[in-house]
């Protein structure tokens, strides 16, 4: 089989292209990716030798017709990820989040190829801290800022694809990944290299907000299972009883880092920051039998932090980067202090 995957030097992508060559070695990948700031050809250096690497965009509706063409699934990972930059810039968003997604999904109907989508459940905004809801399939959509509304945008069109033109599809939204190879903008993995730049965590507000943290490897496992077993036209949530808040995972990065729990900064809140998601992965788990394994939080965490204690040279230079772009963007130390009774 031959397997076109977008976005494949991102965090998830990258990982999704390793475990498929640990698991599906007659599966010929090629990965199509732009490496913006997001990219880095380094997470494919493990892999380099079985896969086909394409430096390009997305939106390049040539370039991404003749790939289509040449293969039997396309794995669409590629997107603008980060809630903090949609907010600072909404274009590159829209460019790659929509634009990018149509002129996937023209070539997968011209070519009849089978599409499958990724997507997150920040796409049906956020639940209340005390609700006992979850997210499920039918949840309505109702994005909250400019990256999540073009995810729902994203999805929307491939429901639009799959109904008017008889694409081939499946689509998943997940919760919050962690794992090896993600950026260092992100949550987990900005503050264990905080931590281990001898910087203080940075907790946006009161860290009272909950994310639904899944290993990266787990999402993965289930896209492959959708894409075996899922009906065409379905969606699928995925989510691995994850919850959360985000002040409980600073303190468990600093307490098996062996730093004292208190040792970190409240700074400026995100502008519109959801409070919840929680997802209810029924579906996949009963229809189609899928399972997460990294169901201990504190293993995988343990297992990530040691993955970038041994991996400073994959992070450094973009560490620089990321703390110079958070401050210009008006980052400031706060002075609420609030402490755990
Ligand atoms: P990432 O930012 O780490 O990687 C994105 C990749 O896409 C990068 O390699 C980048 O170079 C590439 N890319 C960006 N614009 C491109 C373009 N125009 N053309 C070609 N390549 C381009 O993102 P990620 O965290 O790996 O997320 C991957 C997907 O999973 C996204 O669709 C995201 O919405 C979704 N998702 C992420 C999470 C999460 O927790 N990170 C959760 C649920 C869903
Ligand atoms: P993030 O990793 O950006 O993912 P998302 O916005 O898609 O959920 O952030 C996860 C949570 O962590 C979110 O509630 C914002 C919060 N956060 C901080 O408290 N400090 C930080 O430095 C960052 C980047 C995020």
């Amino acid at each position: 089989m031959r397997m076109l995957v977008t976005g494949g030097a991102g965090f998830i992508g990258a990982n999704f292209v390793h475990l498929t060559t640990r698991t599906r070695p007659d599966v010929h990948i090629t990965v199509l990716d732009a490496l913006t700031y997001a990219g880095n050809r380094a997470s494919l250096d493990p892999v380099a030798d079985h896969i086909t690497f394409v430096h390009g965009d997305i939106t390049d509706a040539a370039l991404v017709d003749r790939l289509v063409a040449e293969t039997d699934l396309v794995v669409h990972f590629a997107a603008e990820s980060h809630n903090d930059n949609s907010l600072g810039d909404p274009w590159p968003f829209v460019h790659t989040n929509i634009i990018g997604t149509t002129t996937l999904l023209q070539a997968v109907r011209t070519h009849d190829v089978r599409y499958h989508h990724i997507s997150t459940d920040e796409v049906y905004g956020d639940l209340e801290l005390d609700d006992p809801a979850r997210f499920t399939e039918t949840t309505p959509y109702n994005p909250s800022s400019p990256y999540s509304s073009t995810k729902a945008s994203s999805d929307l069109l491939v429901r639009a694809w799959t109904r008017s033109f008889g694409v081939r599809a499946t689509l998943s939204n997940c919760s919050n990944n962690y794992g090896p190879y993600q950026h260092v903008e992100k949550f987990i993995p900005r503050q264990i290299t905080n931590v281990l730049t001898g910087a203080r965590p940075k907790l946006y507000g009161a860290g009272l907000n909950v994310r639904d943290w899944i290993h990266v490897d787990d999402h993965n496992t289930a896209v492959w299972t959708i894409i075996d077993k899922g009906t065409l036209g379905q969606t699928y949530l995925i989510g691995a009883d994850g919850e959360t808040d985000n002040r409980t995972v600073v303190e468990t990065i600093l307490e098996l880092c062996g730093h004292d729990t208190n040792d970190y900064d409240h700074v400026t809140d995100r502008p519109g920051h959801d409070l919840r998601y929680a997802i209810d992965s029924t579906r996949l788990r009963t229809e189609l039998g899928w399972t997460p394994t990294y169901t201990d939080f504190r293993a995988g965490l343990t297992a990530t932090i040691d993955w970038y204690r041994t991996n400073e040279n994959w992070w450094s230079t973009k560490k620089t980067e990321t703390e110079s772009a958070y401050l210009t963007a008006g980052e400031r130390v706060g002075v609420t202090r609030i402490r755990r009774s």
